[in-house]
């Protein structure tokens, strides 16, 4: 059976269409990972699943970060530190999986779904509603 981490009905939308899909996908990519871990099967993911969630999360930053900037939003500097922070935690996990010294687990599974979904929720809504206010409707 398929399991779910973070589901379709927790809001995380910002409403705007290319950042939402790119959350998405992030969502779908972690879920993966987690119904990996709930077969036992974490471990041989990291260096498909895991690696892509850290990948695509290093993309999806530099369009945000791409967007504030092109828009000046005055916060930018603040939300980087954020999401160079989270970039940074997930690489490290990653080489402690693999040395053994971290154990995937619940709790990291939680790590990953609150962070994404409180990120999304409160910094990455700061920026949606900075556009809005400049008039900003569609991003391009
Ligand atoms: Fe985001
Ligand atoms: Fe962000």
């Amino acid at each position: 059976m398929e399991q779910v981490l973070i589901k379709r009905s927790d809001s995380y939308s910002v409403g705007f269409d290319e950042i939402d899909n790119q959350h998405i996908h992030l969502v779908d990519l972690i879920n993966q990972f987690y119904n990996a871990f709930c077969e036992g099967k974490a471990n041989e993911f990291l260096d498909t699943v895991y690696k892509e969630i850290i990948l695509y999360t290093d993309y999806h930053f530099a369009s945000e970060e791409k967007y504030m900037k092109q828009y000046n939003y005055p916060d930018l500097e603040a939300h980087k530190v954020l999401h160079t922070g989270f970039i940074d935690k997930i690489n490290d996990m990653l080489s402690e999986y693999k040395s053994g010294k971290l154990t995937i687990s619940y709790e990291l599974m939680n790590f990953l779904r609150d962070w994404l979904l409180n990120h999304i929720n409160g910094t990455d809504m700061d920026y949606a509603k900075y556009f809005r206010e400049q008039n900003i409707m569609k991003l391009d």
